[in-house]
């Protein structure tokens, strides 16, 4: 479990908080998506999450974060990265090998992994992934979705216990994208692990994660089940997070009091949602 109290957060030199007063706790097993504009504190709350603040940001920070009851100033992003495995918004600068096994295996190693194990591991976790044929080649061959899974792929063999992932969709196609969005569901179903991660598909995002937390301003302004957020429409529009076209239309129904019921998420729901005012 992540628990973060009152949590804030500035930037050496900024002149103002990148987190303001942040109060969240994330349950184990969650899957977490968290939204907002840009600059909004996104990463930063995930840098929170994985020690990178304060340990390699220095800044004010004030409030306490803890990691399945670690104390994330106390501890450390060493003890921190066998609670949390973080794929970063820049895989290339995160990934040191030149081959996908040697990627997974670098870590195992470096995690001290019984020899014996690792091969196990390796297998595991490539078959987790839907990458097992691409086990010996080159990452610079790989595609960005092919590549973005062997990222996660090296993070999974680790087992942590929570994956923090900042827009891992970023530069890839709609196809593509599903598909880790489909292997992180296997993830956090099959193999019970937390799922926090920030991306800006939204439809995606609301079809896979269970909770959404919105973020303006450094604050968080909303938090809660992908269903009652969505019913927030006027909170999300200031927060300036796009949010689904079918769930706009809706908005614009109620306000021409054309409809009264629930928000649609996703077209089925709209679908319901422009029979009943055809019958309105
Ligand atoms: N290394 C840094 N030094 C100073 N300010 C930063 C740094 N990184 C981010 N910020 C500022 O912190 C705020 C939140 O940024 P960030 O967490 O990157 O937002 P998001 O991920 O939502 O776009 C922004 O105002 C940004 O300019
Ligand atoms: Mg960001």
């Amino acid at each position: 479990m992540v628990s973060i109290k009152d949590l804030s957060f500035r930037y050496s030199g900024a002149e103002r908080d990148a987190l303001s007063h942040i109060n969240l706790e994330i349950p184990d097993g969650e899957f977490l998506g968290i939204i907002g504009s840009s600059g909004a504190g996104k990463t930063t709350l995930t840098y929170a999450i994985n020690g990178v603040v304060p340990h390699h940001y220095p800044g004010d920070f004030y409030g306490a974060v803890t990691v399945s009851g670690l104390d994330t100033v106390d501890a450390g992003t060493v003890a921190l990265s066998r609670e949390v495995g973080n794929v970063f918004q820049d895989i290339d600068g995160q990934m040191v090998a030149a081959v996908v096994e040697d990627e997974i295996l670098f870590g195992l190693e470096n995690f001290g992994v019984n020899h014996d194990e690792i091969e196990a591991r390796i297998r595991e976790s490539l078959e987790a992934a839907g990458i097992s044929e691409l086990r010996e080649r080159t990452l610079s061959s790989l595609s960005g979705g092919q590549k973005q899974k062997a990222a996660i792929a090296a993070i999974t063999a680790l087992r942590p216990r929570i994956i923090v992932l900042d827009e891992p969709t970023g530069e890839l196609d709609p196809q593509s994208s599903r598909k880790i969005f489909l292997y992180l569901k296997t993830l956090n179903e099959k193999y019970g692990i937390t799922i926090i991660i920030v991306e800006q598909k939204i439809m995606l995002l609301c079809e896979f994660a269970k909770r959404l937390a919105v973020m303006d301003q450094g604050r968080l302004v909303l938090e809660g089940s992908v269903g009652d957020v969505l019913q927030k429409g006027e909170v999300l529009e200031e927060a300036g997070v796009n949010i689904p076209r079918v769930t706009t239309l809706g908005m614009k129904l109620r306000k021409q009091e054309l409809y009264r019921g629930e928000l649609p998420r996703n077209l089925r729901e709209a679908e319901i949602m422009m029979r009943s005012v055809g019958h309105g």
